[in-house]
Formats: C-alpha cells, structure tokens, sequence
C-alpha cells in the first residue's frame, strides 16, 4: 500500500535509522502514521526497513544515505530539512562510542565520535528549530545517555560527548519556550542493540539482563514521554527525584559559580 500523498502529522526524520533504537524510533512513528525519512550509511538496510513500513503502514518512507561524521553528510540532511516543509520531526539519534581509555583510543574514533555525537546533531538541531519555528510546528528529540550524568571508566570521549547534549538540549529549551516548537531529551541507560559491538566488539563482558532494556521499550517510554510534554525522558530511571535534585544542583553550582572574590580555601598562608 503506497500513499500518494503525504501524512498530516508530516515526515519524521531519523538518523541511525539502520539498527537499534534509530530503526524502533523509524517503525513506531510510521505506525503512528508519520512518513519517515530514515538516515544512515547502511543503504540495504535503509532500502528493506523503508520497503516494510510503506509496505505495513502506508507511509512515505525514503532512505538518504549519508555520513554524518563528514560535512558532506550533515549537509545533504541541512538541505533537506530547510528545503522539504513536510518534515515536521527531527530524531537526532546517530551516535557510537568506543569503550576504551583515551590513551588507547585512535585519533580518528575521538575525531568521528565527536564529529557525529556533537557536531552533526548541533548542526541538524539549529537548522531543525529555525525550520520548525518558520512552519509553526515541530518537534526535535535529541538521544542522550545516562552515561552523560557523572564521568565513568572507559569512555571518557563517548560520556563527555553525552554529557554535551545533555547540556546543550536543555539549554535549546528555553530557546523555544513559548513557541510551538518541541525539544525533547531522551536519555537511555543501556540497552540492547548493536551498539554494544561497535563499542567494544568481541572484548566485552555482557552487561547483567536486569539492568538492560530492550529497544522496543525504550522507545515506547521515550514516544509516551513526548506524548506527556515531558523536556527530559530517562525511561529507566525510576525515581523522578533523581533526575530533579540532579537539575537542581546544577542550576546551585552554576549560580554559586560567579563571584568576584576567591573562595576563602585559596586565601595564602
Ligand atoms: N545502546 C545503548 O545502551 C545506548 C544507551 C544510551 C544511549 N544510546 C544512544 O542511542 C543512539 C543509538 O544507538 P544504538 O544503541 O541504537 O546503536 P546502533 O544499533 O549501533 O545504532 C547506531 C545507528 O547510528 C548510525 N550511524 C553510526 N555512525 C553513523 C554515521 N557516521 N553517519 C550516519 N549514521 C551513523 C548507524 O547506522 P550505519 O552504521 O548504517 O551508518 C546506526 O543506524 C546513539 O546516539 C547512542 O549513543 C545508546
């Protein structure tokens, strides 16, 4: 079943449409009734995901095949967001890591983690909320992590990166406070994908089942908290207080960060 024309809720992009969370993100909002635009550099498995949601929900579903670790690749995506006023979502989910000391991490693994996790999705963010903000509609959702809230052994590159769009998400909300436009962080803890393998290959020990979730509930926590308004979505953090006391002692520490004078600790003997 092919439609010819497109869905009023508009086109969802989703980067890292390929696997993962990225291909659960693209399946459940085709199921919604969203026309997908699925990214990723595995174009065969971009081609049969896309074939199976226009074939299973009637969708528009289209594949772009770029690497957004390289300009070229952010790019062909700016372009298509500023050009095509359907799209109306933006999930700025592509992302790796690589579980390893910084010593022993390659230059060029540092160089295209950061190149992806916080360059392209800083670039696709901007042009997806001045687009948003024109059309008067839209929603962007940025993939977070868990592994952004505190510093953690063997990925000093991938938390930091993490901890970036923590940071930098919150900070767009109140760019769009007051306008239609929807900026979600969604912050996973670990979850079942091939995520794990790119980080780590064969190397690493399985993490104990009772603290991973699979991708399927992931995503439907994470769609049910933009669904609710929520601005941050930490599915597998049970306790709300957490996350609030955590906000709040950052919001202390910032404020508590200014002052013309040297703390008392540093006066000289
Ligand atoms: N799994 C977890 O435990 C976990 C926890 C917290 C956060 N996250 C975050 O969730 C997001 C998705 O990860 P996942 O676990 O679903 O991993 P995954 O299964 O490995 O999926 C990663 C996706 O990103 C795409 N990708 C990788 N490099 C790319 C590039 N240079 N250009 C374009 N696309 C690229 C991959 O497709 P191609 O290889 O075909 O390009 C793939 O579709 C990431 O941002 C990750 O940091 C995951």
């Amino acid at each position: 079943m092919n439609r010819l024309i497109s869905s009023k809720l508009g086109a969802a992009i989703v980067t890292g449409a390929s696997s993962g969370i990225g291909k659960v993100y693209a399946e459940r909002l085709a199921a919604r009734g969203h026309d997908v635009v699925l990214v990723a550099r595995r174009e065969d498995r971009l081609r049969r995901l896309a074939a199976e949601l226009a074939e299973r929900h009637g969708v528009l579903a289209e594949v772009l095949v770029c690497d957004l670790s390289k300009p070229e690749g952010v790019a062909m995506l700016v372009d298509r967001l500023e050009a095509d006023a359907a799209i109306s979502m933006l999930v700025n989910n592509a992302g790796f890591s690589a579980l390893k000391p910084l010593t022993q991490t390659p230059d060029e693994t540092i160089a295209s983690m950061i190149a992806l996790n916080v360059t392209a999705l800083t670039l696709l963010s901007k042009v997806a909320i001045a687009a948003f903000t024109s059309r008067g509609r839209g929603a962007l959702i940025n993939i977070g992590s868990g592994a952004g809230f505190a510093p953690y052994p063997g990925i000093p590159v991938y938390g930091a990166t993490k901890a970036y769009v923590y940071l930098f998400t919150q900070s767009l909300q109140s760019e769009v406070e007051g306008t239609p436009v929807r900026v979600q962080l969604v912050l996973p803890g670990a979850v079942v994908s091939e995520g794990w393998e790119v980080a780590g290959g064969t190397e690493l020990e399985p993490l104990p089942p009772e603290i991973v979730m699979t991708t399927e509930d992931l995503v439907r926590a994470a769609l049910r908290g933009l669904d609710l308004g929520e601005r941050v979505t930490a599915p597998s953090v049970h306790d709300e207080a957490l996350l609030r006391d955590y906000e709040a002692a950052g919001s202390r520490a910032l404020q508590g960060a200014f002052d013309a004078t040297p703390a008392a600790r540093y006066a000289e003997p």
